[in-house]
Parts: structure tokens; sequence; C-alpha cells
């Protein structure tokens, strides 16, 4: 037996956050797609399985099942919400529409002993979101809680090790909820809490050392925090076969080139090639105003330098044959076909021609973006790279409405390093889903001092968001607005105007290109 738990993926959100939530209780965990078999589960051999909830009733045709030989394989066996529903359903008990349902926080009852709810009092706030309920439990299930809608709100059978709970265990607003899935996957599944940052690193550094052996490794930093995690990760293994590559596209923002060299050549002491391609890429954007066709030209160019050190790398023939990603597990799972080969961005360093084929190493492929920042930290990378906000591959370049040039560059730099740093002297940097700063293709008409000035206005974009799929315009409070504006004016020069943009995703995008 494994120590690896499965989450059977009934509706992708949910699933993704048991799994989170089920690490956090130093437990590995992957996330399965619900056609799995009872075979292909035993070829795995988890300590335990997880139901995930979805968003589907179990009357619905066609509704997600599971193969009901798996109840039979004598894994310890968690249903939650659809995930518990579907274990009544399936073996025998009662699934109905009982009543109208209930959404958000709900007063859950206790009813008798439960290995689960162990140290739970009698009454407790859960968060429930269901129209379906469990009426009856199968036979050899006992009811263990019930809340005013649902009659069986949570059920066992101890002796087969089955579990269904109606609520959602996995959210903040269900009180105890992390402690039910501890108990479930330490006291019911007796699996020991031994993923930690610590036994990531170790497995990982074991793994790249037996996967690239004695050859060289080639790594693009782009100031994020995955390249830079997984060179520090891989730096860790093999430090002396890393050769990393930051190609400074001009578009970058202000110290980064600067702070991966200081962290990764003297306090890391690897191998860094600084490309300094800013007059290329200056040249390449030249009176292009058309947004895609920035982005294409940023890409491609970027693929350009990168491969050109490839190759400078490969003369004499013992060049670099592996290239290292910062792959994250969501996006292996969003993929569905277990290999990330949709390289999005050309961060990623995708489009390689065919003669400059690497083969991968992605020492994130299994992690999410928060254990990816832990893993970082404890690594030794400094708070400033492992807590930065996401930043668009093609950089500074799709903030610039209009030409790209040096000097307009370097405007939006100098107010993109105000904005940030009133935000991070704020205590919002990490809050907020990025905060920036963004040019557009004006001028306005100003008067500072006793001169008209004609100079840009900067657009302060400030963004909560879980994903990036939507996102909200940040309220921001206005001290916070007041002192970012002010310097703005005052420090930057070419600024003589500040707004904000107060448009949500959608129908805005993040960026404006
Ligand atoms: P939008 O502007 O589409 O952005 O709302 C969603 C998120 O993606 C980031 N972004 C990019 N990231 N390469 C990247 O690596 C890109 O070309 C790119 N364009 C947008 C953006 O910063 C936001 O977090």
């Amino acid at each position: 037996m494994s120590s690896n738990v499965l989450v059977v993926d009934f509706g992708a959100q949910y699933a993704q956050l048991i799994a989170r939530r089920v690490r956090e209780a130093h437990v590995y965990s992957e996330i399965v797609q619900s056609s799995i078999t009872a075979e292909q589960v035993r070829a795995k051999s988890p300590a335990a399985i997880i139901l995930s909830g979805g968003p589907k009733s179990v009357y619905e045709v066609p509704a997600p099942s599971l193969d009901p030989a798996i109840y039979e394989l004598g894994i310890p066996i968690l249903g939650i919400c659809y995930g518990a529903q579907l274990m009544a359903q399936q073996l025998g008990g009662e699934v109905a529409r009982t009543g109208a349902g209930e959404y958000g926080r709900t007063k859950l009852t206790r009813q008798g002993p439960s290995a689960l709810m162990d140290e739970w009092p009698t009454t407790s706030a859960v968060w429930m979101s269901h129209g379906d309920a469990i009426a009856a439990a199968p036979d050899g299930f006992v009811v263990t809680a019930s809340s005013p809608e649902a009659p069986v709100a949570a059920m066992e059978d101890a002796a087969r090790r089955l579990y269904a709970v109606q609520f959602h265990p996995e959210v903040a607003h269900s009180e105890r909820g992390q402690e039910l899935l501890s108990n479930f996957l330490h006291h019911v599944s007796g699996i020991p809490a031994t993923w930690t940052n610590t036994s990531i690193i170790e497995d990982q550094v074991a793994a790249i050392r037996a996967q690239v052996g004695e050859e060289k490794v080639l790594c693009a930093l782009s100031g994020g925090v995955d390249s830079a995690v997984a060179a520090a990760l891989v730096t860790k293994a093999v430090g002396t076969q890393l050769t990393c590559v930051f190609v400074d596209t001009g578009l970058m923002r202000k110290n980064e080139g600067e702070q991966i060299e200081e962290t990764f050549t003297r306090q890391f002491g690897v191998e860094l090639i600084h490309v300094k391609a800013q007059d290329r890429f200056f040249d390449a954007l030249a009176g292009v105003i058309d947004p895609e066709r920035k982005r294409k030209i940023i890409g491609e160019l970027f693929i350009r330098e990168f491969e050109s050190v490839a190759r400078d790398l490969g003369k004499g023939g013992d060049g670099p044959r592996f290239l290292v990603q910062g792959t994250l597990y969501p996006d292996v799972i969003e993929s569905g076909s277990g290999h990330a080969a949709n390289i999005k961005s050309h961060h990623n360093v995708g489009g390689l021609p065919e003669d400059l084929s690497f083969d991968l190493v992605e020492p994130l492929r299994s992690l999410f973006k928060d254990e990816v920042r832990h893993v970082g930290e404890e690594l030794g990378l400094p708070a400033e790279i492992v807590w930065r906000q996401p930043f668009p591959g093609p950089g500074l370049g799709v903030r610039i409405v209009g030409e790209v040039t040096r000097e307009r560059a370097e405007i939006l730099r100098n107010a993109d390093h105000v904005v940030v740093d009133e935000i991070k002297k704020a205590g919002l940097y990490r809050e907020l889903w990025q905060s920036f700063a963004v040019l557009p293709a004006v001028r306005t008409v100003g008067v500072m001092g006793d001169g008209r000035t004609y100079a840009y206005p900067i657009i302060i974009r400030a963004v909560t968001s879980d994903d990036a799929m939507t996102a909200d315009w940040a309220r921001l409070p206005h001290d916070v607005i007041e002192s970012i504006a002010n310097r703005l004016i005052r420090e930057v020069e070419g600024v003589n105007r500040v707004a904000l943009d107060v448009t949500s995703k959608p129908p805005g995008t993040i960026e404006w290109e």
C-alpha cells in the first residue's frame, strides 16, 4: 500500500480543493477521473479514496458514476456531497429531493459516535450546497449527523470503512472540516503525515538525479516563481550540471535581472547566462501597435534568443540534453492527457525547433502553486521572488498600449515599481492577485509648477482573483490610491495624471492587451 490518496473528480473545482486540503494534512493526493476502474485503482494501490462533490444530480442522465467494484476493494472511502449521494445510491440507499435544499452555512447535529467527528460538539456550522439529499442510508450504514434539510448529513459503515458527508469539509466555512479530513486520513485510514516540504524536496532531488545522471541541464528563468523554484530544485540536485538562461527583453520589472543574478549566481553559485537582448526586442517592436502582433514578436524573439544560447552551449557536442520546465499540477490535470504538452506561453520555451530537442525535467509537476511557494522558501529563495504576483510572459509589453519603445517601457517600469511598492507598504501585496501600472497611448494636459505639461496618464490596475479566469477590481483604500497617485506624479518623469481601472473580468481582461 502506498500513502497516496486518490481524489475522484466529479467536478473539477471541488476535486482540486480537496486534493490541496489532503496535502495540508501532509498526505500526498492525486486527482483521477471518475471513469477510473477498480482494476486501475488496485494498480495504484492507494491508502484511501475521496469522492468529490460535483454540479450534477445523481439522477441526471448522463451523471458521472463510479465503478461499483471500487467499494469492494477494502480501501477506505470518503464520499463528499455528490460523492456521498452516489455512494448512498450505488450501495442501495435512497437519494431524493427532500426539501428546498441547503446552500451555505448550515447547522449540523451529530448522532452517536463517529471516528470522523470524534471531538466535535453536538452542533456545529458546516457549509452545504445541495438540492437532493440522502433520504435513507444503505444497509450496514449508521447515520452520524443530520441537518434541517438533510436527514442523512453524515453516515458510515465502519466495518467496510465507507464514510460519507453531505457537507463540504474542504471549504473553510465548515468549522471543523480540516479536522474531519485529518481524522479520515490518519485515524480511519492509518496514513502517516509524511508529505512535507522537506519530503517533497528530498523526493524531487532524488528523482532529478536519477533522471539526468551526469548530463547537462538547461533552464530558462523568467523572473516568475515557478521557473525560479524549479531551477532551485535542480540546483540542489545537480547544481554543477545546470546552466540557467535569463533573457532580458527590456520588458521586465524594475531590478528583475539584478535580483535573478544576485540569487542564482551569488547565492546559489549557478552558471547564469544573462542575455541582454533589449535592443533586439525594441527594434523588432518599433512601430507595432497591434496587441497580438506584439505578443507574437516577443514570443518568437524570445525563442530565438534562447535557441541561440542553447546552440552555442551545444557546440562541441556535449551540450545540455535536459530542459527544466516549471509545469504545475493544475496544468497537468487540466490538460486531461496526463501530460502537459500544451505549452502556452514563451516562458515555457515551447516551439523550439526539432533539432534542439530536449528531454523535459519537470520537478513541480505534482505540486500546487502554494506548495511551490513553500518549497521555494525552504530552498532559500528570497521572499521577493517566492511571493511575487503573476507576471505575463510578454512582460510590460502587454501593459504598454500603442507602440512599445525604450522610453515608454522605462516610464511604465518606474510607474509599476511605485504601484507595487505602495501596495506592499499597505500590506496588500499578497492579498491581491495582481497590482500593476498600465501605460495608455494618449497624453493629457496638466499643470505643474507654473508650466503646462503634456504627458502620459498611468492607470492603476489591481484585481482580486482565485485563478485568473474571473477577477474583480480591488477596492483599494482611498489613502493607498492617494499615495500611489502622489508618488507617480512626483517621481515618475513623463507622467502627469493617474486613473483607476474599475473593470472586472469579464467583461475586461486583467491585462490591457
Ligand atoms: P488576462 O489578461 O487574460 O490574464 O485576464 C489572465 C492571467 O494570465 C496572465 N497572462 C499571461 N501569462 N503569458 C503568461 O505567462 C501570457 O502571454 C499572458 N497573458 C496574460 C495575466 O497576467 C493574468 O494573470
